[in-house]
């Protein structure tokens, strides 16, 4: 491929803070360090298939550092190989595979690479154009923290601090009013977001997707905390969690997204059970998308920086379709092709969870 000369971004799926952090690394490493062009590609893939992006400057990225969101915007609707191009009479959606218009995009615009920055399903279409030929890098985004191999993206520590802030507001309100209270985060099949909220926030009880709960166990335990003299107690469930046996709420199915399943509402029927079973007054509290949204805690606008610089270095040495990562320490790489797809889910050895249950936290299973 010769020199490269020209650059894309692009920021894609569901945003989190620090993803202008990113954009920020990735353009001033870019033009300091190496001389590059760098495009903005707008609203992730979907601005690769309508064709829109407009050149970044250092000044366009000064002062982002601390804002949420994406001044790029994103998409979880622009899966390339599975576009929503119409609707059939009876209103379901058409899908067309429009991976030559985005590689046709890319070539006409002279872009030499394109860095991503992304979760699973935002690798996965990166995967796809690498396929076709056009070197991309990843960068590793999500609340979740369900990509694999890689111990940490950047967003999740914000998410987890702001889950664990309204931890504290809600133990002060249940402690007065001798209740149960529930808070449910986000994380989709991915406990890690409830694991390390509830232990930060001192939840007596995390629920997650990994580990089946028993409804009979917590009612029990909630009771004997009663009886023992702890007349509160705090729930911490993840979105996916789901009983032994049974199926995860679905709050909605958006169609044309790249993971339709949108999950939520766990809590509330759980709280129903558990007041039914103890007869002590529960309330549930669904945190939603205040977990994406502000300024990334000083932690992830280290990493974010790292990520986005770690990007631009990888693409000079033409060391292309990686994706970056955090791993035992310190900032690595593995191919892309080898996460597209896959999700890390919490190990039922991992450490944390192991730690919890020596403290006395229940897990929902015996
Ligand atoms: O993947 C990030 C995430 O926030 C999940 O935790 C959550 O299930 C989903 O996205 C929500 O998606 P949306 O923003 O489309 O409601």
């Amino acid at each position: 491929m010769g020199k490269l000369q020209r650059i894309g971004v692009l920021t894609g799926g569901g945003d989190c803070p620090g993803l202008n952090a990113v954009i920020r690394a990735v353009t001033k490493t870019a033009i300091f360090q190496h001389g590059l062009e760098v495009y903005g590609i707008f609203d992730g893939f979907l601005g690769l298939i309508e064709n829109r992006m407009q050149p970044l400057t250092w000044q366009s990225v000064s002062n982002i550092l601390t804002q949420g969101g994406t001044i790029l915007g994103t998409s979880n609707k622009a899966n390339p190989e599975r576009f929503m191009t119409g609707k059939d009479a009876s209103g379901e959606p058409i899908f067309s595979d429009v991976t030559e218009k985005v590689v046709n995009n890319v070539r006409s615009n002279k872009l030499d690479a394109i860095v991503v920055i992304g979760g699973d399903g935002t690798m996965s279409c990166a995967h796809q154009i690498i396929r076709r030929g056009i070197p991309c890098i990843g960068v590793p985004k999500t609340i979740d923290n369900d990509l694999m191999y890689c111990d940490v993206t950047f967003g999740f520590f914000t998410a987890v601090q702001t889950a664990c802030d309204a931890l504290d507001r809600i133990h002060t309100t249940a402690s007065s009013h001798q209740r149960i209270m529930l808070v449910e985060t986000m994380g989709r099949n991915a406990g890690w977001l409830a694991l390390h909220a509830g232990m930060a926030g001192g939840a007596d009880i995390i629920l997650l997707p990994e580990i089946p709960f028993d409804i009979q166990l917590i009612s029990r335990f909630c009771q004997d905390r009663f009886k023992s003299g702890k007349k509160f107690t705090i729930i911490t469930v993840s979105e996916g969690a789901k009983p032994i046996g049974g199926q995860v709420v679905v709050d909605r199915i958006v169609k044309d997204s790249f993971e339709a399943i949108r999950l939520g509402g766990i809590s509330n029927q759980l709280a129903l059970q558990i007041e039914s079973q103890t007869g002590i007054e529960c309330r549930s509290t669904i945190l939603g998308h205040v977990q994406r949204g502000g300024s990334p805690i000083a932690f992830d606008r280290i990493l974010a920086t790292q990520y986005g610089h770690k990007a631009i270095e990888l693409l000079a040495k033409e060391q292309f379709n990686q994706l970056v990562i955090y791993r035992n320490g310190q900032i690595d790489t593995v191919p892309i092709a080898e996460v597209a797809n896959r999700q890390r889910l919490v190990s039922l050895d991992h450490p944390l969870l192991l730690s919890a249950e020596d403290i006395g936290v229940c897990l929902g299973k015996p």
